[in-house]
């Protein structure tokens, strides 16, 4: 199968580039609807998995129409070819529901632009094409790699970090992003829709990181404050399509093995 893979230099494509046999895309910045169509017929692929996004919240806030283009716009463009295609979708449209979570994927109110643009990418692209799956990925980490930008993660920051703030209320569901690269093959067969996609949590963002303080015996100070509201996400819709998350406890200590970043 001819899998083409957008974004294969971004945190996620780097990641997914080590897992699976895919033809990297050139990148798709600024390109309009009629030169995504002839990159994908140039390359004829069977499948797409779109990672390339303007990921990071501020900086949709700050550029809209960047936004737009990245997160709406080239997504729909990618369906419209008629190839079917799996899409980074994320948590954050749950971050302006007033009850706590989990939430499944019947739920969305988007609390920032990053949020809506990718609600509507998730409803246009489907009308569009509901073949198209939508993987709505928490919020993810690794250590760094070797030569690619680092922009900072969960296990990251820890490591980095003297001080660091998280909420005792809030609910995450923080995903080792080499289990998400891990599962892309399984995801190829997913029937078309709106999928949660990432680990459950029971433990609050603040017991989570001091949990991981623990084990790694790390000096950091850790606050109660920052974001309160949920983010965690209910998978059991993946689950009954025989696709399940490690727990984030789980998720964190196989990174930690991985790296064995408790040896020594
Ligand atoms: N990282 C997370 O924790 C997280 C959490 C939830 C959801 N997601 C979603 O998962 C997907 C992958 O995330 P990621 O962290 O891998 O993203 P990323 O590293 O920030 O970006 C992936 C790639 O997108 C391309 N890109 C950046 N700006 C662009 C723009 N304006 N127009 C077109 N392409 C652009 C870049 O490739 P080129 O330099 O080649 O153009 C970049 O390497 C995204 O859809 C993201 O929204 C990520």
């Amino acid at each position: 199968m001819r899998i083409l893979l957008t974004g294969p230099t971004g945190f996620v494509g780097a990641r997914i580039m080590d897992a699976l046999p895919v033809i990297p895309a050139p990148s798709l910045r600024g390109m309009e609807e009629s030169q995504v169509r002839q990159m994908v017929g140039e390359l004829e692929p069977d499948v797409i998995i779109h990672t390339a996004a303007l990921s990071d919240i501020g900086q949709c806030r700050e550029m809209p129409d960047e936004s737009y283009h990245a997160n709406v716009e080239l997504p729909l463009w990618l369906v419209r070819t008629g190839v079917r295609t799996v899409i980074f979708s994320s948590d954050q449209v749950y971050s302006g529901l007033p009850e706590p979570g989990p939430y499944t994927e019947r739920q969305a109110k988007p609390a920032n632009l990053y949020a809506e643009h990718k609600l509507e990418m998730e409803q246009r692209t489907l009308d569009a094409a509901p073949e198209t799956v939508l993987l709505r990925a928490a919020w993810m980490y690794d250590m760094p790699r070797y030569g690619c930008r680092n922009r900072g993660n969960f296990l990251v920051n820890m490591l980095r970090q003297e001080e660091i703030a998280f909420s005792s209320t809030q609910l995450r569901s923080v995903t080792y992003v080499r289990e998400v690269a891990a599962k892309m093959e399984k995801v190829l067969h997913l029937p078309g829709g709106v999928y949660n996609f990432g680990s459950e949590n029971t433990l609050s963002m603040l017991d989570t990181a001091r949990w991981l303080a623990e084990t790694l015996r790390l000096r950091i100070r850790i606050r109660d404050a920052g974001p309160r509201h949920d983010l965690a996400m209910d998978t059991g819709k993946l689950k009954s399509f025989g696709l399940s998350f490690s727990s984030v406890q789980e998720g964190l200590m196989q990174c930690i093995r991985d790296y064995s970043l408790m040896e020594g």
